[in-house]
């Protein structure tokens, strides 16, 4: 047997559990043993078959909803967890509220880069507020934030989500710093853009265009990108914080 990632006795709380990667993320926690909390927005539908698959591999579940950039919302699920299940050691911050179509700076509106400083940046501080004492207390957590390698691209019209995103980046290397000492590591994992079950329906995995910028010459799947959040919140992943890891297939490379 080699080394493996052994998730049990821990929970995590997954925002945005019921998305294109998110669903993902949820399923590959818990089949490494750990309980996961399943957080959504709108799809209930969603939420609820996941916590049935997750229960169908023997670990504790349950669904919250709100909003991720209200502060209240997050207590109150904070609450309605710990109640539950007692408190997440493992946060995965990857719910985002999606703007369409992107616009350049000109013509995108005010409300959308609120909109984005909610959804990536406030995001990150309500739930560091709500989650992180217990995880100090304990002196262990894993908080794994999900960004994009958008924000290191920052191609025209991405302004709201790729400015966001960086602030996203600025707001977890300075809680790194302020809670490592507690062993709490605070890591970020930025996806490339990534196949994932609207593709395999939509039969839409391929993009000539795309696979010719990305050295490893394809898109990653989101078991890729799963695969990276369930290894940072291991115990294999101890002596790792505040890195910021693309899982793009090189497709963006971060200097030193
Ligand atoms: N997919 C990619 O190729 C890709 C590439 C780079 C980075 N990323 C990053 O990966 C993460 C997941 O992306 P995705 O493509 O899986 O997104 P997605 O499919 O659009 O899912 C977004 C999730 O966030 C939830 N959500 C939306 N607005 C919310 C709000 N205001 N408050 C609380 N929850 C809200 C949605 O809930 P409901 O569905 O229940 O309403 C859903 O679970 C994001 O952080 C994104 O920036 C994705």
């Amino acid at each position: 047997m080699g080394l493996q990632i052994n998730l049990e006795g821990h929970l995590a709380l997954v925002t945005g559990a019921t998305g294109q990667l998110g669903r993902v993320m949820a399923r590959t926690l818990a089949t490494a043993g750990a309980d996961v909390v399943v957080h959504y927005h709108q799809n209930v539908a969603k939420a609820e078959s996941l916590c049935a698959e997750i229960e169908a591999l023997g670990r504790r579940t349950m669904a919250v909803t709100g909003e991720v950039g209200q502060k209240a919302d997050v207590f109150a699920m904070r609450d309605a967890v710990v109640q539950k299940l007692g408190n997440p050691d493992i946060l995965v911050t990857n719910a985002v509220s999606q703007i369409h179509p992107w616009q350049t700076v000109l013509e995108e509106e005010e409300e959308d880069y609120e909109d984005q400083f909610r959804s990536c940046v406030l995001q990150n501080v309500f739930f560091a507020k709500a989650f992180v004492p217990a995880m100090i207390e304990k002196g262990w957590g894993r908080f794994v934030g999900i960004n994009t390698e958008c924000s290191m691209q920052l191609f025209k019209t991405q302004s709201a989500y790729g400015g966001a995103k960086r602030a996203m980046d600025g707001v977890l290397r300075v809680l790194a710093k302020e809670i490592g000492a507690h062993q709490i590591t605070v890591n970020q994992v930025a996806p490339g853009w990534t196949i994932s079950d609207r593709d395999r329906e939509q039969g839409s995995e391929r993009s000539e265009r795309y696979e010719s910028t990305v050295p490893l010459a394809r898109r990653g799947t989101d078991q890729e990108i799963a695969n990276v959040v369930a290894f940072l919140a291991s115990d294999l992943a101890s002596f790792i914080t505040g890195a910021y890891i693309p899982v793009s297939g090189g497709n963006v490379m971060p200097t030193i």
